[in-house]
């Protein structure tokens, strides 16, 4: 290799392997393996995954896509016809619609697209992590405001933060990791102000009260983030959209790069949506259950758990939050350990599992807490 280029591309990966980086959990067989436990014994809560449509009521759809395409093919009207569903399901204009690889993806693009090297994207903290990982990775800076210690956006904070250098604003709602869903006069207010793209990330919306989907029609500037992999059970599959008026949808699909999403994930979609009770009656069961996970959990004593409007749950513990994420994971109970969020010491974030994971994570917690130190 000539001198110059080895010189470059030792910069160039120096510079990748040093940015900061959404680290992944190790994955279930490297836990069991690790403690010594059964891959049976392992109780995913870390994720946010959705368990509550059955596997059996899935993989026979699958099976009907199966035989529905050719794979040997690239994709025909899968894309299109994925369209139409989301605009019966969101009732909005089909070019209106942007699919992508997840929408971890989407807002990767939405970032690529509208965010230069040098602007500013805005949000508060804390918030989805991999927000800020793909805006410093296009050399842009990460501006974040504070939440109030009840969760709520301080306003004024998030007015002060705009500048002449913002493009882009990144309001999740409901938020991860604080499941709550912010205002929806808030986020209008800072829609209407904010001088770039805002981006409302609404991968939980079908755990929570309402959606800002309507508000598209309206905003020239809003954008908003809805997935596959939460409420329709598909993470696996990495499916994602976004939702805009159609000036801004059409520019957010013109990709370079042509057919992104696979035929399995595109139909999987179609089938989830044409089957939408699946979807419907999981989120009333988990909605049930999440009730339940909190009030157990504010029954433990030491434990402060939150409300939540999406399919996990925050809590704060009096004891540390290494040592109560460690004692989980002996007990192959795999939950999100977050540390300080703002006046909490020491919070994790569980999923709501189902009802059994539920309780074997409540029996373990308990015994932990009413331990004498
Ligand atoms: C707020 C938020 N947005 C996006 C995602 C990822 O969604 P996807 O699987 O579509 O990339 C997550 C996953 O946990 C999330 O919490």
């Amino acid at each position: 290799m000539n001198k110059d280029c080895k010189q470059w591309l030792e910069t160039k990966i120096a510079k990748l392997q040093d940015s900061e980086n959404y680290t992944p959990e190790k994955t279930n067989e490297a836990i069991a393996k690790q403690y010594g436990l059964k891959l049976n014994d392992i109780v995913k809560l870390n994720y946010n995954e959705n368990l509550y449509i059955p596997r059996e009521k899935v993989i026979p759809l699958l099976k009907q896509v199966a035989e529905e395409c050719d794979f040997r093919i690239y994709p025909q009207e899968e894309e299109t016809l994925l369209k139409e569903k989301i605009s019966d399901y969101l009732k909005i204009p089909v070019d209106s619609i942007t699919i992508g690889n997840s929408s971890d993806e989407v807002m990767e693009r939405v970032i690529r697209i509208f965010l230069d090297a040098g602007n500013n994207a805005v949000t508060f903290t804390p918030t989805f992590t991999v927000f800020k990982y793909c805006v410093q990775y296009q050399n842009a800076n990460f501006v974040a405001v504070p939440l109030k210690n009840d969760f709520s956006i301080d306003i004024n904070g998030m007015r002060t933060a705009f500048n002449k250098k913002s493009k882009l604003l990144y309001l999740c709602s409901p938020n991860n990791p604080t499941a709550n869903q912010l205002k929806l006069e808030e986020i209008q207010a800072l829609t209407e102000e904010f001088p770039g793209i805002v981006l409302v990330d609404e991968a939980y919306a079908e755990y929570a009260d309402f959606s800002v989907v309507p508000l598209i029609s309206r905003y020239e500037n809003l954008i908003v983030l809805r997935t596959f992999s939460k409420a329709f059970s598909l993470a696996g599959l990495r499916l994602g959209y976004a939702v805009a008026n159609p000036n801004l949808a059409k520019a957010l699909d013109k990709t370079p790069a042509p057919y992104p999403v696979n035929v399995v994930s595109l139909s999987m979609g179609r089938k989830m949506l044409e089957n939408i009770n699946l979807v419907q009656e999981s989120v009333k069961a988990l909605k049930a259950e999440r009730r339940n996970l909190i009030n157990q959990l504010n029954q433990i004593k030491g434990v402060q758990a939150f409300d939540s409007k999406a399919n996990f749950v925050l809590f704060n513990t009096l004891k540390s939050y290494e040592e109560v994420y460690e004692r989980a994971l002996q007990k192959g109970l795999v939950i999100k350990k977050l540390g300080k969020i703002l006046v909490y010491e020491n919070c994790l974030r569980s999923t709501v599992g189902l009802p059994e994971m539920n309780l074997k994570l409540i029996t373990a917690l308990k015994a932990y807490m009413e331990e004498e130190a």
